[in-house]
């Protein structure tokens, strides 16, 4: 479990602060769960590091959490050096406390909290990719009326700094399309699924038991989780607001095991992948399951592994693989913005690197393309009682209706003898094209039902 992945200890002793060392960051934590513990532990063992790196201590002073007898288990002797209290509000308000950190989940108590450190003039980070892509609009104008930096690469793809690379180290370029595997539990699903071949729920099991799934799995295994960060991922990319509203998102949980394999057999791999590409004036914002070729390098991707691939037209195709969830991992990420912080904090807002990587000009939207309006190669699976009738009249049918099939095969059933599943790879299609024609054929009598439609590419 990632709970058991930190302990806390000051394993370089903190040494005094030289005499021209600026005052300490002091930090607040709101909640000391997996990725609160992450980051105490990566802050004490690596205390004098970051000092150096920052040049000036961060240290935490307050905890806010539910259970405070819990968290003097976790925190041991270093519960004697901070403010422990079970009243978040205290925390928010302390004068002790230059910025909030928030790693308590959630959107409902997160947001209130969050805005209430804002307007006390607190800087925020956080690692809460619903809160920013649900409520980011609010709380980004909160913040930047208040002056205050809300700094969130733990939000994103955790071991990966990708926030900061969209925002700097890409700041150059005309991105033209962010594509990610951003959610580590139908990553490591679709990889048991494939290269152990176990069924959606037992590995759905596994991925709770190793703490990659969020509270409620539902988030990751609908889509919803990645759905949040890319949306996250769109707005540094093409300077808009979080858009999260209008990403099509559909997960991995209806996928059957016999189209990973039909899928391998035919040299694809089936990855959950985010994509938001530029189209026209507007933008294509979508989460799904999607066929790549075995040997894309998206599909070297395995387990819980994360990784963002990037085309921007300076810089061109540029990679980024890291872990995507864990609890020093988060940690990692939530002090790296807590060192920009300790950097920045005495800037000028308009001097600081601004939240979404645009300092003017960004946009409450862009129109978004529906998902009928979105072409590109699709995985069609039909199965049929007389496929040596059956098949040449579908081909028939999808060609009179503009559908162009590039490449078929044909399996036995998985679990009827009685029927062969009709494997079909088409070119290039829209959604708005092939569905009347997947339409026409299912009411045939031997077609036994439409059976999946998965995209192919992206
Ligand atoms: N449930 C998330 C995932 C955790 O599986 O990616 C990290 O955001």
């Amino acid at each position: 479990m990632y709970q058991d992945h930190f302990s806390l200890s000051a394993s370089s002793p903190a040494s005094a602060a030289p005499p021209n060392m600026p005052a300490p960051l002091r930090v607040g934590l709101l909640g000391l769960g997996t990725v609160g513990g992450g980051t105490l532990a990566v802050l004490l063992r690596n205390a004098d590091l970051i000092a150096a790196r920052a040049g000036r201590r961060i240290e935490v002073r307050m905890v806010a959490v539910r259970n405070l007898e819990r968290a003097r288990s976790v925190l041991g002797a270093h519960a004697a050096s901070l403010h422990l209290t079970d009243d978040a509000q205290v925390l928010v308000h302390s004068p002790e406390v230059d910025v909030v950190v928030d790693v308590m989940g959630g959107t409902t108590l997160a947001r209130t909290l969050v805005l209430q450190a804002i307007a006390a003039g607190k800087h925020v980070v956080t690692a809460n990719k619903a809160l920013l892509a649900e409520h980011g609009s609010e709380i980004f104008a909160a913040a930047q009326a208040r002056g205050v930096v809300v700094a969130y690469e733990g939000a994103v793809a955790v071991s990966i700094p990708i926030i900061k690379t969209l925002r700097e180290g890409l700041t150059a370029n005309r991105i033209e399309w962010v594509a990610g595997i951003i959610n580590g539990t139908s990553n490591f699903i679709l990889s048991a699924m494939r290269e152990r071949g176990l069924g959606f729920a037992a590995a759905l099991t596994e991925a709770q038991a190793l703490g990659y799934a969020e509270a409620d799995p539902a988030f990751d295994v609908q889509g919803t989780d990645a759905a949040h960060k890319l949306s996250l991922l769109a707005a540094n990319a093409f300077g808009t607001l979080p858009q999260y509203a209008e990403v099509q998102a559909e997960g991995i949980e209806d996928l059957q095991a016999a189209d990973v394999d039909f899928a391998a057999r035919l040299g694809y791999c089936v990855k959950l992948l985010g994509i938001a590409k530029r189209r026209g004036q507007g933008l294509e914002l979508r989460v799904h399951p999607t066929l790549l070729p075995a040997g894309h390098l998206l599909a070297q991707v395995h387990g819980s592994m994360n990784a963002v691939m990037v085309q921007s037209d300076a810089a061109g195709t540029t990679l980024f693989y890291g872990a995507g969830a864990g609890a020093e991992q988060t940690g990692s990420a939530v002090i790296a913005d807590l060192v920009d912080l300790a950097r920045s904090a005495s800037l000028l807002p308009h001097q600081r690197v601004p939240a979404l990587g645009f300092a003017r000009g960004v946009q409450a939207g862009l129109p978004v393309v529906g998902a009928d309006e979105v072409e590109s190669a699709f995985y069609v699976r039909l199965d049929l009682s007389r496929p040596e009738l059956a098949a040449p009249r579908v081909l028939q049918q999808l060609a009179a209706d503009g559908v162009r099939v590039e490449r078929m095969a044909q399996y036995p059933h998985p679990a009827d003898p009685e029927l062969q599943c009709l494997v079909l790879l088409t070119a290039p299609v829209r959604l708005r094209t092939l569905r009347p024609a997947l339409q026409t054929v299912e009411g045939w009598p031997e077609v036994m039902g439409f059976a999946s439609l998965l995209r192919l590419g992206f």
